[in-house]
C-alpha cells in the first residue's frame, strides 16, 4: 500500500514543473481519503490525540453554546424552525454536549459534513438526534433561523504560503529534495486570486519573511454569508489581529505541524501522520465576512466572551460553586495563560437570506 510521501511524489512527477503550491500539498496531507491526517476519518482529541480543543476540554463550552442558542430562540419569538448548524464537527462530540445541555428544548441540530466516513461516526454517536448536509450549499430547504458554530474549522483548511525576497512577494512550492524529502522553492503565484491577496500585504517586513494565506477561508465565509438560513454565526479558533499576524516576530508565519502534543515548523514531515494548522487572520476573515453583508456583533479573546457567556450560567447556580471538573474546565477554557487569549471568538450576525 503506498504512504502520503510517495503518492506526493507520483504527483510531483507528473507534473511538468515538478512542483506544486504548498496549498495543494496541504490540502494531500489533510484530507487524502486514505492517507491524509482528517480525510482517512476521525482522530481521538484530547490527552490521548495530537492537541486539546475546547470541546475536548470538557462539555462545558458546549453548554455555553446551548444557552445561547436558547436565548437566541427566546429573543426571536420561539420559532418552530430554529437550527443550530455544526461545521467542523469532528466525531460529534461538541454536538452531543450541546444537545445535552438544551434540556428538551426543542432546537433541530444539523451537521455540515462532507466526509462519509465521519458522517458515519457522528450518526453512530448522535443517532436520529441531528440531521446532514454535505456542504453549506446543499442548505436548500430555507428560510430557517439559523446559530451556526464551528470550533477550531478555519485553522484546519489548506494555506498558500508566501515569501517576502526583499522586492516582491513569492508564492513557495513544494518539489523533492532529491532523496526520499522535500523542500520549498519559491516561484511566481500559481493563481490571480493569491496574486490579488498579496497585492495587499505589507512590504516593509524582513527579507525571508514567510505567511500564509488561507483563500480557503475567504471562500467559506462567502459560502456562509449566501447559505440559507438567517441568525448568528459563532466562530472559534485560534488567530491573531492583522498586526499581530504581521509582526517582525513571526517570521516563519504561523503554520505548524502537531503530533502528539508537540508542536514544530516541520511542515513537509510525516505528511499525513501530523496535523498541519495556522492560526486564523482574524482581521482579515472579519473583513471578508462584512464584505459580504454579515455584520460583527462580538469579536474578543475567548476567556472574555465565554467569561460573559457563562454570567447566566454561574446565576443558575444560585450561589452554588460549580463541581471541581467544570470549574477546571472554565479555568481552561477562559485562563489567559490556557486557552483564553490564544483562542478568540467572533459572533457574527446574518440578517438576510440570499
Ligand atoms: C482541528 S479539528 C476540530 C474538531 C472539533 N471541531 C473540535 O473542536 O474538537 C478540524 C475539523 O474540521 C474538519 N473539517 C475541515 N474542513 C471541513 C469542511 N469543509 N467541512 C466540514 N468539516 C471540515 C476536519 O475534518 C476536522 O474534523
Amino acid at each position: 500500500m503506498s504512504s502520503l510521501p510517495q503518492i506526493l511524489r507520483e504527483k510531483l512527477t507528473a507534473t511538468p514543473a515538478g512542483r506544486l503550491p504548498f496549498a495543494q500539498v496541504m490540502e494531500l496531507a489533510l484530507y487524502h481519503p486514505d492517507h491524509g491526517y482528517y480525510g482517512a476519518g476521525p482522530r481521538k482529541i484530547g490527552r490521548q490525540g495530537d492537541f486539546f480543543t475546547s470541546v475536548s476540554v470538557g462539555p462545558l463550552f458546549g453548554k455555553l453554546l446551548a444557552m445561547s442558542a436558547i436565548q437566541e430562540w427566546q429573543a426571536q419569538g420561539e420559532p418552530d424552525n430554529f437550527t443550530l448548524i455544526e461545521q467542523g464537527a469532528h466525531d460529534g462530540q461538541l454536538a452531543d454536549d450541546v444537545l445535552s445541555a438544551l434540556d428538551g428544548t426543542p432546537l433541530r441540530y444539523l451537521i455540515v459534513e462532507p466526509n462519509p466516513k465521519y458522517r458515519d461516526a457522528q450518526a453512530r454517536r448522535l443517532g436520529d438526534r441531528v440531521e446532514w448536509v454535505e456542504s453549506l450549499a446543499a442548505l436548500k430547504t430555507g428560510p430557517r433561523h439559523g446559530f451556526f458554530l464551528c470550533n477550531e474549522l478555519p485553522d484546519a483548511f489548506p494555506v498558500h504560503l508566501v515569501r517576502w525576497n526583499g522586492e516582491r512577494w513569492e508564492e513557495l512550492f513544494v518539489e523533492t529534495d532529491g532523496t526520499e524529502a522535500f523542500r520549498l522553492i519559491p516561484g511566481d503565484c500559481s493563481t490571480e486570486d493569491l496574486a490579488e491577496e498579496v497585492r495587499h500585504l505589507p512590504h516593509d517586513l524582513e527579507t525571508g519573511h514567510t505567511l500564509e494565506i488561507n483563500l480557503a477561508m475567504l471562500t467559506w465565509i462567502r459560502d456562509l454569508a449566501q447559505a440559507a438560513f438567517r441568525g448568528t454565526i459563532f466562530i472559534a479558533d485560534y488567530g491573531l489581529d492583522a498586526e499581530e499576524f504581521y509582526a517582525d516576530s513571526r517570521v516563519s508565519g504561523t503554520i505548524r505541524r502537531y503530533r502528539q502534543h508537540q508542536m514544530d515548523g516541520q511542515i513537509l514531515a510525516n505528511l499525513g501522520q501530523c496535523d498541519l494548522t495556522t492560526h486564523i487572520n482574524f482581521t482579515r476573515l472579519i473583513d471578508e465576512a462584512l464584505r459580504h453583508g454579515l455584520t460583527q456583533r462580538e469579536y474578543d479573546l475567548q476567556g472574555r466572551l465565554l467569561g460573559r457567556m457563562a454570567m447566566k450560567w454561574i446565576q443558575s447556580l444560585e450561589g452554588r460553586p460549580p463541581d471541581a471538573a467544570t470549574m477546571r474546565q472554565f479555568n481552561s477554557l477562559t485562563h489567559p495563560a490556557l486557552m483564553g487569549k490564544s483562542f478568540r471568538c467572533l459572533v457574527l450576525e446574518k440578517p438576510v437570506l440570499p
